[in-house]
């Protein structure tokens, strides 16, 4: 079976990891830093944090924020739902923003609707690796005191009008998980460009204590102080060498991400039913996920299911958060809310793409999606 997604992992990854277990530091040494600083270059931003997984860096950058009880945070609805959880988490009200029919990325109009005088912050989130028109979000939120955040989970290594994902937005959270760009196992960041934000994020991280353990050992203190309530949201040194060593391929994941992408917008050119998402004029996509659309008349479950069966691994990116039962149940939401992320979501379908696919797995995926949406009208 070919999966939707899969980590590249060679011997120099292995290696690094291997160098960290032999060394003195497992969890909080000099590998998070190095890989902190290594990212943060990559990206465009001054300062990154290394967090647990990029819901905590979601978590993080609304806690230091100030989002609390009684504030909203607009997210758009097409996302995974960690986006929306990390605002629940801080006390605060998601609220749904339908996306533009053509990217499924946030619609600044609809933004721009929902937007409250209790709104406190929006996240934008880089869909499938194509990053937002910040420049229009940015022209909603600036004159209403609400700060704009990214969620470029999907995104590492995208750029809107040569502006890396990592300088658009107050804070950027990105996620290391194995089907992301780069793999730490579990892991992710928050960007920033302000010293002071990187502070408090890293304080965040742990349990709100305002000096790491390495700090302290160099100082010969035993003094801490706890200054606020965080969480345990640390990256080890074993996870950061292994990003670090990702990352040194990355520009090569990239360029064969989209390659294939490319390729598969030639191919799906010539079939009916089947048209991939639009990209923004402008935008370098990273590609994270490769998402189609299928005609009206045809079934998408069945095309799913024959995927399956003729080895070919597919998912669906995302059910809108609104209409999961937690939300719908916690906050009322439900079908009506988001109307263009509910037709979206009823369509969409995201084939495999990794920078391990070969060329002959890629055409293998293009004439199995073809033979089954031919198959499989109304
Ligand atoms: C858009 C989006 N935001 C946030 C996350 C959370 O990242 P993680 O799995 O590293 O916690 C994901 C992960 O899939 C995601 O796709």
């Amino acid at each position: 079976m070919i999966p939707y997604a899969r980590q590249s992992i060679d011997e120099d990854d292995i290696r690094a990891v291997a160098d960290v277990l032999r060394s003195d530091w497992l969890t909080t040494g000099p590998v998070v830093p190095a890989f902190e600083e290594a990212v943060a270059r990559f990206a465009g931003a001054a300062h990154g944090v290394a967090v647990s997984s990029g819901t905590a860096a979601l978590h993080a950058m609304c806690h230091v924020l100030g989002v609390g009880p009684g504030d909203e945070v607009l997210v758009p609805a097409i996302t995974f739902a960690a986006t929306a959880n990390a605002v629940l988490y801080c006390g605060a009200a998601p609220v749904f923003v339908d996306v533009d029919p053509d990217t499924l990325l946030m619609d600044p109009a609809d933004l721009a609707r929902k937007a409250t005088p209790r709104a406190k912050a929006a996240i934008a989130v880089d869909y499938a690796g194509q990053p937002c028109d910040y420049d229009a979000l940015a022209a909603v939120c600036r004159p209403r005191g609400i700060t704009l955040l990214a969620d470029a989970c999907h995104a590492l290594g995208g750029a809107d009008k040569g502006r890396p994902v990592g300088t658009l937005a107050a804070m950027t959270a990105l996620s290391f998980h194995p089907v992301k760009h780069i793999a730490t196992g579990e892991g992710g960041m928050a960007l920033t460009g302000d010293a002071e934000t990187a502070k408090r994020l890293t304080r965040f991280r742990s349990h709100g204590i305002d000096a790491d353990a390495r700090e302290r050992e160099r100082l010969g203190s035993w003094h801490y102080a706890m200054v606020e309530l965080g969480c345990n949201y640390r990256l080890s040194d074993i996870n950061c060498a292994l990003g670090l060593s990702q990352l040194a391929k990355l520009p090569a994941f990239l360029a064969r991400r989209r390659e294939i992408a490319a390729f598969y917008d030639a191919a799906f050119a010539a079939v009916p039913g089947v048209a991939p998402l639009a990209v923004r004029p402008g935008v370098s996509h990273a590609y994270h996920l490769y998402v189609v659309r299928l005609a009206a008349d045809v079934d998408r479950g069945a095309v799913f299911n024959a995927l399956r069966a003729a080895g070919v691994g597919t998912n669906v990116h995302y059910i809108p958060v609104h209409l999961h039962p937690y939300y719908r149940e916690r906050l009322g939401t439900g079908p009506g809310l988001c109307p263009a992320a509910e037709a979206a979501y009823e369509r969409i379908l995201s084939l495999p793409m990794f920078p391990g696919l070969t060329d002959a797995q890629a055409a293998q995926v293009v004439d199995a999606l073809a033979e089954a949406v031919k198959s499989r009208h109304g």
